[in-house]
């Protein structure tokens, strides 16, 4: 049984939903979100959870070393969910270091407590370890990324992902340590921050703002209902073997042009604009640095060993998404007031 549960990131984007699943699915375990609370982590994201019995927050930073030791030896966790990180590519270029410092020591860190606390003695405990399809680098025109794929990272974020894996699996061959990796393909979903494709493209389409799309809008991404990648998480922890490592994504691949045109006729209808309307707010801008063209999931491995499926079409699931980000105005203005107006402002510089 593991019981007490750590899940590092859990106020942010996917953290949020995998520590809604598990508080709501298995109110027998003891679920503690361990979170920085840096621009991307929002409390706020929890509120529907945050009474009950079987959830507690720690303010914590996964760079500190002696706090995370401390924290672990007086919590006696029984596996950790580590999703904690910098998640933005763009981010990534303009600062790379933060992204060493949060992705690559805090895994360390985390990975130290956990084996300094546990001993050498893994029956019954595990440290998940929550990754993504951009350490495998970009695909051409055809192909998908299998389990196998040679690692081939590009940004800062996916070197810092990537190396963050190897250290997992050096924990789990040199020290015995119960591990599982996954690297999932880009999500979407309901409090995803709105420096990303989808949610930066619902606001600016909600205030009649340019959409700006990178080069000509011909990548591909691989999209994903958030809730899915939860429940794929869900299934992977809980019967996954040590050492192994599971790809999740959609078989939904979408060039990035296609994708806004469909949010825009999307938003079109729910805000009772001409149809069209939207659209004309797209606009080209100054393409990203190194930017991967195509990721694809192949999660053959995952669909038939544990079983798991996508559970929504993507059309469906946009439109779920337009809704919540349509419903949730004062969350929406609460994270892009402040900070985000100096994020928006120094990336977008050449969109005005
Ligand atoms: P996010 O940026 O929305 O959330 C990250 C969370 O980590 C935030 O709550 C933040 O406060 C917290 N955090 C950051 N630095 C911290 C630190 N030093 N100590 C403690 N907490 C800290 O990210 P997300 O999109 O929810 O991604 C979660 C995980 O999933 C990441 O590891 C990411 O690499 C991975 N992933 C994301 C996607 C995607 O499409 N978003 C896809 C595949 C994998
Ligand atoms: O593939 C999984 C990854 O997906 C995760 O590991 C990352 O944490 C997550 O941020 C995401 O990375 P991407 O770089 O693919 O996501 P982003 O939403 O930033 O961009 C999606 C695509 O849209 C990408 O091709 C860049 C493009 N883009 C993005 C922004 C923010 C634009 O054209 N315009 C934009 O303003």
């Amino acid at each position: 049984m593991k019981n007490k549960i750590l899940i590092t990131g859990g106020a942010g984007f996917i953290g949020s939903h995998v520590v809604r699943r598990f508080v709501t699915n298995y109110p027998h375990y003891e679920i503690v979100n361990l979170d920085k609370l840096t621009y991307a982590g929002n409390l706020a994201n929890l509120k529907d959870i945050e009474d009950r019995p079987n959830y507690r927050f720690i303010k914590a930073d996964i760079t500190d070393p002696i706090e995370i030791n401390e924290l672990f030896l007086k919590e006696e966790f029984d596996a950790v969910i580590h999703l904690a990180a910098e998640s933005h590519v763009d981010r990534s270029i303009t600062d790379p270091t933060a992204f060493v410092m949060t992705n690559v020591i805090g895994t360390v860190n985390l990975l130290n407590a956990a084996k300094e606390c546990w001993k050498g003695s893994y029956a019954g405990r595990r440290f998940y370890h929550v990754s993504t399809d951009e350490v495998y680098g970009s695909l051409g025109e055809t192909g998908l990324f299998t389990e196998s794929t040679v690692y081939d990272p590009h940004s800062p974020y996916s070197a810092s992902k990537a190396s963050s894996d190897h250290f997992v699996r050096a924990y789990h061959d040199t020290y015995g340590l119960d591990s599982v990796i996954s690297n999932c393909s880009n999500n979407y979903g309901s409090h995803h921050f709105p420096e990303k494709l989808i949610p930066l493209a619902i606001n600016n389409i909600k205030n009649n703002k340019p959409v700006p799309i990178y080069g000509k809008g011909e990548n591909v991404r691989d999209w994903l209902w958030v809730e899915d990648h939860a429940r794929a998480i869900d299934v992977i922890f809980h019967q996954a073997k040590s050492g192994e490592t599971y790809n999740i994504g959609g078989h939904n691949e979408w060039k990035n042009i296609d994708l806004i045109k469909l949010l825009c006729s999307i938003m079109d209808l729910k805000l009772g604009r001409g149809s069209g309307d939207s659209e004309k707010l797209i606009t080209y801008v100054k393409d990203r640095a190194g930017h991967d063209l195509r990721y694809a999931i192949d999660s053959t491995k995952l669909q038939e060993n544990l079983n798991w499926v996508p559970s929504l079409q993507f059309e469906e699931g946009l439109a779920k998404t337009v809704d919540w980000y349509l419903e949730n105005e004062e969350w929406l203005n609460d994270v892009t007031t402040g900070q985000y107006q100096n994020y928006y402002a120094g990336q977008y510089i050449t969109l005005d």
